[in-house]
């Protein structure tokens, strides 16, 4: 998009705003689809945040595979507005919540639970037996790798190995309601970090033998996981991996049945540095200049939306457009006003509109209560946020 387009677009529009480049999107979820070669594709809610836009994708994709929900009061939302197959990606100790789901056919039959501890599987069917129900369980498997003096991963599943999977599975065979139903194991390491960074040559050889090792490795340990499943005779209806970055390596795996994608389709900021894929940047916000405290530096209302995780520069916004707007360090990307020196080609002044992107797809709109979908220059309408519909999960 250029600035002037924009700038058009958005004259009568009272700042700050979030805008979300339908034509964007769409290139998007084409080339996701493309980079899928067909296989299915589960899509991260939490990278999304959007009813509207999560029903729009799940039409355009040809292979869409249901959804992937971050907290169970999210799960049971969702399960109610109609979507099925919801995949609840983080375990949930929220014993209400689950009475809920468990009570009712449609939520049960619609929701996956996800465990890696005894606590999760004896609790789920101790609330399924109540229930005279059984309970859709999904077991997440820790894919991060170790090298010496690196932890290249996460730190989620207690479940490392075959080893630890099959003391699971044989300490739960008492528990009478419950149903292994998927296997899950995010690669964060290969799928959350980029491996092209300008001007990092050195890092990004680096993070690259280290990615095609821990690849080989996690290849290795869902394999012998998925053989306990086999051999305790469990039959799953998914094995689902992967994330935006990782959409290539997690489904050479022959186990794989699925992957899960979701930054990718608004395709905020940290995934612009990967050598596997390049996608269009969809989701930005505006914020109005309301100050020139120098010749070079303006003061735009609004800011702070930064993203969660590691606290260090990448979870800043990132300046989109015009082209030439530089944040200042000692104020990052603002609190209440967002001060940035340009050295651009427009003749910015008071009043205009600036636009930025947000590190992390689906937290901008935690901020923002609507969405402005804009197609072929024109806006097409106004949709609800999960914040504009009063949801306000995590
Ligand atoms: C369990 C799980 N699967 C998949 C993903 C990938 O989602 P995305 O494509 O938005 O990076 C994430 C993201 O953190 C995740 O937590």
């Amino acid at each position: 998009m250029e600035y002037q387009l924009l700038k058009s677009i958005f004259k009568s529009q009272k700042a700050p705003f979030a805008v979300l480049d339908m034509n964007a999107l769409d290139e998007n979820i084409q080339e996701i689809a493309k980079r899928a070669q067909g296989r299915n594709i589960r899509i991260a809610t939490k990278s999304i945040r959007c009813r509207y836009v999560l029903n729009y994708i799940l039409d355009k994709l040809p292979y869409s595979f249901g959804l992937m929900a971050f907290t169970i009061e999210e799960a049971i939302w969702l399960s109610e507005l109609g979507f099925t197959n919801i995949l609840l990606g983080y375990p949930t100790f929220e014993k209400d919540l689950i009475n809920q789901v468990l009570s009712s056919e449609k939520h049960a039959t619609s929701i996956y639970f996800m465990v890696d501890k005894l606590e999760h599987v004896e609790l789920l069917n101790t609330i399924a037996s109540k229930h005279k129900v059984h309970v859709n369980l999904c077991v997440d498997i820790d894919m991060s790798s170790t090298f010496p003096g690196i932890y290249f991963g996460v730190h989620r599943s207690a479940i490392k190995n075959a080893t630890d999977l099959k003391i699971l599975i044989n300490s739960s065979t008492s528990f009478s309601n419950v149903k292994w139903k998927g296997l899950m194991g995010y690669e964060a390491q290969i799928a959350g970090i980029g491996d092209n960074f300008p001007s990092a040559t050195f890092m990004n050889k680096i993070i690259g033998v280290l990615k095609s090792k821990s690849i080989k490795e996690i290849a290795e340990r869902r394999s012998a996981c998925l053989k306990v499943l086999a051999d305790n005779s469990i039959h799953l209806d998914f094995v689902n991996g992967g994330g935006t970055g990782s959409i290539e390596s997690t489904l050479k795996e022959v186990g794989i049945t699925e992957i899960t994608v979701g930054s990718g389709f608004y395709q905020s900021h940290l995934f612009d540095n990967y050598s596997n894929f390049k996608h269009k940047p969809a989701l930005f916000y505006a914020l109005r200049i309301v100050r020139k405290p120098t010749n070079t530096i303006f003061t735009a209302l609004g800011g702070g939306f930064i993203a969660s995780g590691a606290t260090d520069a990448s979870k800043q916004p990132q300046s989109f457009l015009p082209q030439g707007m530089k944040l200042i360090k000692n104020e990052g990307a603002g609190e209440v006003q967002t001060p940035f020196e340009y050295h651009g080609k427009e003749a910015l002044k008071i009043g205009d509109l600036v636009f930025f992107r947000h590190a992390k797809a689906g937290e901008l709109c935690e901020r923002f209560n609507d969405l402005i979908l804009v197609r072929e220059n024109k806006i097409e309408q106004i949709v609800p946020t999960y914040r504009g519909e009063q949801k306000c999960f995590l």
